[in-house]
């Protein structure tokens, strides 16, 4: 029975996507002793209220006694910006919780507690949706990294561009449009120098971070036109040219690349919680040889290059064996006009 109101919870907490960072986001409604919806919430925003106090904090008149409350997380028992909700739920008196997930958060420690309140607990209520939904929060946690993710878009025969480089536009203004849309829901966009330089492309984020390791993409190009930028590039060099949005992160390089290891730590370091990777097929080789890709967005559009030289997105591997592909599993299938999204997910190893 709280499957249903599981998902509008699920819902709920989508309407924070690309704005809660570093929190998770979470969705919740409050039902009354009879069952009946009363309230709803979410966590908006980085540093306001959770989903639970958003939810309690509608209702005025105590309506919410001897009630339940689900939630998409298991709520909060420690103080971070807010106070704990675990507090505010048996404040004001309510029944029963109700929650998808545990919290990764080691911080997070809430069922002894309502349980210790007299308040039943329940949980694991669609709790693989609620881990897909913030896959980005477990893995900051689990992995203390930021979550990557990877957009491609390609051709049926996996291609991003002729050989001569040639690749606008591939996929549709609606499928372009989509990956727009994606692009905002993380913390930063990443690309390359050979990107920049042949597309010319801004990928309108508020943060980009440009891997130029020997600073050599002009500064008059789009991308510098907006948001804040960090330039990764290889500390043996100086930078001799700057603008005021741009601040330079001098990185270890290994056989002539960018250390991706360490500028992930870096990003981390300065809570960059999730990275959207827009680079061809070189930059994407290397980028899935970490095996730290773990979502990746293609696009395919209905077309056949057919030509045997074109750009691959993903290039750069060297192997004979079919047992040494680096193996994904697909989450979700959409059909859009005139292309697809297919959406991976990193298999376990
Ligand atoms: N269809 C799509 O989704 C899509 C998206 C983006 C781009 N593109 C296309 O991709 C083409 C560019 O592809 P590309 O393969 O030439 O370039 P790329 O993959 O975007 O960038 C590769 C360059 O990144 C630098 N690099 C630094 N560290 C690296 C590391 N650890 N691993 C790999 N590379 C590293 C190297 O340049 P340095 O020697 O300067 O360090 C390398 O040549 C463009 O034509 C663009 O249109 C397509």
């Amino acid at each position: 029975m709280y499957e249903k109101y599981m998902k509008e919870c699920f819902e709920l907490a989508k309407k924070g996507l690309g704005k809660t960072s570093p929190n998770p986001i979470v969705g919740c409604i409050v039902l009354d002793k009879n069952g009946n919806k009363i309230s709803e919430g979410y966590h908006a925003k980085y540093g306001e209220n959770h989903a639970e106090r958003d939810a309690l904090l509608k209702l005025k008149n105590g309506e919410e006694k001897d009630g339940t409350i689900i939630v998409s997380l298991e709520p909060c028992s420690h103080f971070g910006k807010t106070p704990p909700c675990v507090d505010l739920i048996i404040e004001r008196g309510l029944k029963k919780v109700v929650f998808a997930m545990k919290d990764v958060n080691p911080l997070v420690s809430s069922i002894q507690k309502l349980k210790d309140n007299g308040i039943e607990v329940i949980y694991g209520i669609l709790e693989e949706e609620a881990k897909e939904l913030n896959e980005v929060f477990i893995t900051n946690m689990t992995e203390k990294r930021p979550f990557v993710a990877l957009k491609t878009a390609t051709t049926i025969d996996g291609k991003i561009s002729t050989k001569t480089g040639s690749s606008k536009w591939i996929t549709s203004t609606e499928a372009r449009d989509k990956g727009r849309e994606l692009r905002k829901i993380y913390d930063a966009v990443l690309t390359t120098s050979s990107t920049v330089i042949a597309d010319n492309p801004n990928f309108n984020n508020d943060l980009k971070i440009l891997i130029d390791r020997t600073l050599k993409v002009d500064l008059k190009k789009n991308f510098f036109k907006t948001g804040k930028i960090i330039i990764v590039h290889d500390k043996s060099i100086k930078p001799e040219k700057t603008l005021g949005n741009i601040e330079y992160l001098p990185c270890s390089v290994k056989d002539n690349k960018i250390d991706i290891n360490e500028v992930l730590n870096i990003l981390f370091e300065r809570k960059i919680m999730s990275i959207f990777v827009e680079a061809g097929g070189t930059f994407n080789g290397s980028m899935v040889e970490t095996r730290l890709v773990d979502k990746i967005y293609h696009f395919v559009a209905p077309k056949i290059l057919g030509d045997n030289s074109g750009k691959s997105a993903f290039d750069g591997r060297n192997i004979t064996k079919i047992n040494d592909c680096i193996n994904y599993k697909v989450q979700n299938v959409e059909r859009l006009e005139e292309d697809i999204l297919i959406t991976y997910k990193k298999a376990a190893e």
